[in-house]
């Protein structure tokens, strides 16, 4: 394991076990609205502030970008900067559902080169680090076999925070779902993107998330064999967040289904 691995799977976990620990005084959580239907609470806050405080003691000029700290630092010659999602699903989480991740990667000069995504309820780990595979703890990851859209299990996350692409998503939905599909809405893209890379989901597509949603589970997917782009096939993801993932064969299938419902606003 290279020593950025070591790290940031440290990192997670450590996040993790704090978030499942309060997790059996919600009660007590102090919560707050960021936003329309955007949530956060001081566990989202104390985990990041947990995760950083390792990658800093291991890489004190590294610049970070965490979904509650924002941009730390800068980015200095060495192009590196860990992105950050400290707990994704907080509405599950703060609901008790036990279905949420921590997401960390680590990407140099624009590219990503670890991604590690930790389920603390299921104490899976799903780790990638670039040109070496993608592993469930022990296990080598593969995305699925599945070949078409009839009889594959997608999944998808509904644009909640924002209704700006409601109409669009809306009818990709039902272009999706009457091709065969079985869909899911867990409530952790991160984890739905590690479930694309583990087999278990055989794609997955959403529009606008962040970049701390995505960056680790886009270099899972991409170290187990799959394929991840933007809404129209191309690189922009981590820009626009609007993302379609899978095998390759599912992942077309995917794209052909919802292309026809985009607007001109969603050119990525
Ligand atoms: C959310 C989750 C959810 C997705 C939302 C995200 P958060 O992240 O990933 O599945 O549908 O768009 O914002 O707010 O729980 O970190
Ligand atoms: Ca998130
Ligand atoms: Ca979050």
């Amino acid at each position: 394991m290279s020593p950025s691995i070591t790290i940031a799977v440290r990192a997670a976990r450590a996040a993790g076990d704090f978030l499942l620990r309060t997790g059996e005084r919600l009660h007590e959580l102090r919560i707050e609205l960021k936003g329309p239907n955007d949530f956060v609470s001081e566990a989202d806050r104390e985990a990041e502030r947990r995760i950083v405080e390792i990658i800093r003691r291991a890489y004190p000029d590294h610049a970070i970008l965490g979904e509650e700290g924002g941009a730390q630092g800068e980015i200095g010659s060495h192009g590196a900067r860990w992105i950050i999602d400290p707990l994704d699903g907080t509405t599950n989480y703060l609901h008790d559902l036990p279905w949420y991740s921590v997401s960390i990667a680590l990407e140099i000069r624009g590219r990503l080169e670890v991604g590690v995504v930790y389920d603390p309820v299921r104490n899976e780990l799903f780790v990638a680090e670039r040109g070496k595979g993608a592993r469930l703890d022990d296990r080598r990851l593969r995305v699925s076999q599945h070949t078409k859209l009839a009889g594959a299990v997608i999944g998808t996350g509904f644009p909640f925070k924002s209704q700006r692409h409601l109409d669009a998503y809306t009818e990709s939905f039902k272009a999706v779902s009457l091709a065969g599909c079985a869909i899911r809405r867990a409530g952790s893209a991160a984890l739905d993107l590690a479930y694309v890379a583990a087999g278990r989901f055989d794609g997955f597509w959403e529009l606008g998330l962040q970049p701390w949603d995505i960056a680790a589970g886009v270099l899972l997917i991409q170290e187990a064999g799959g394929v991840v782009t933007d809404i129209r096939g191309g690189d922009q993801l981590m820009k626009t967040g609007n993302v379609v993932g899978g095998n390759l064969r599912v992942h077309q299938a995917l794209m052909d289904a919802v292309k026809p419902h985009l607007g001109p606003d969603l050119s990525a």
